[in-house]
């Protein structure tokens, strides 16, 4: 691992949190045994994943037959981090979470058969996320102000590596896998719409009844107060604040100067333009 910043260091392009893994451990994902029923949630960190988590977790409680963990955190949790759990032993169907790019993941996903969930969020409101969430989490590097982050942030010296790597890699290499692409703004705009999407990714039929319990579990405001989903289960001297923070669109406007967002459009029209891609900015 070659050490980047004071907290953080770097294999093979992805970055983590200093202790949270090694590279053998990452290496040895290449030969994971993926079984047909896995879900794998693969995010850019701050782009909603816990979001997802809570969604997928639970479709798949009331499609029946999800064994019960005490949190989603144990439910899906994040492959790339070492935690010597036996995944092998887990009983059917197992969810993960991951911020790897695509050439980490087990080779066994391109057989097409488990499923990814691949989500992304427009990069200003990625970053003034990230941002807030760097000075509040640990383990990362406090910055001291927007400016500083910003610079780490576009040299990929933060958590997961670079945000412009990460889309371009997934997009590229999706016809690879069994994939839903899906936004994080879509989501705000239409969770129930964001649900169904998902529930027929997954093939799983809920009831128009259980649709609706899905998306009163997963707003923001149900969220923030289940103890199983918002995350107040890590310890304190962790998390000063909240991964349930704002949960919209469009907050990058307080925290971005005019010339800030503009060097952002055109590193995506520069990185990016061949995608075609469209964000959604408010
Ligand atoms: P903000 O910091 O902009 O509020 P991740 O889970 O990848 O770390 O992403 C965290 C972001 O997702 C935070 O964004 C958080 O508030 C938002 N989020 C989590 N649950 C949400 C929900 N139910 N509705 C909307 N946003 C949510």
């Amino acid at each position: 691992m070659e050490q980047v910043t004071e907290r953080l260091c770097r294999y093979k392009n992805s970055t983590f949190p200093v202790g949270y893994t090694t590279p053998e451990y990452i290496d040895s994902l290449q030969g994971f045994e993926v079984r047909d029923s896995d879900v794998f949630l693969v995010t850019y960190p701050k782009s909603g994943t816990i979001w997802v988590q809570q969604v997928v977790i639970s479709i798949c409680e009331l499609a029946g037959g999800l064994n019960q963990f005490p949190n989603n955190f144990v439910q899906m949790p994040w492959l790339e981090y070492n935690e010597e759990w036996d995944y092998a032993s887990r009983p059917s169907p197992r969810l993960f979470s991951s911020h790897l790019f695509p050439a980490l993941m087990p080779l066994g996903l391109k057989e097409k058969k488990a499923k990814i969930i691949y989500v992304t969020r427009n990069p200003k409101d990625n970053i003034t996320s990230f941002y807030h969430f760097s000075r509040e989490f640990t383990d990362l590097d406090a910055p001291e102000t927007f400016e500083t982050f910003l610079e780490q942030y576009l040299k990929g010296n933060v958590l997961g590596g670079s945000w412009f790597d990460h889309i371009r890699e997934w997009h590229q290499n999706k016809d690879q896998y069994s994939v839903l692409m899906l936004s994080y703004e879509d989501m705000v705009l239409n969770l129930r719409e964001g649900v169904k999407k998902i529930c027929g990714f997954l093939g799983k039929s809920l009831s128009d009844a259980d649709v609706d319990k899905v998306v009163e579990k997963s707003t923001f405001k149900n969220m923030k107060k289940d103890t199983k989903a918002n995350y107040e289960f890590l310890p304190k001297e962790k998390v000063r604040g909240n991964f349930m923070r704002k949960g919209q669109i469009g907050d990058w406007k307080n925290v971005f100067s005019p010339e800030q967002s503009r060097r952002i459009d055109r590193l995506i029209e520069e990185k990016l333009g061949h995608l075609g891609l469209n964000f959604v900015w408010e």
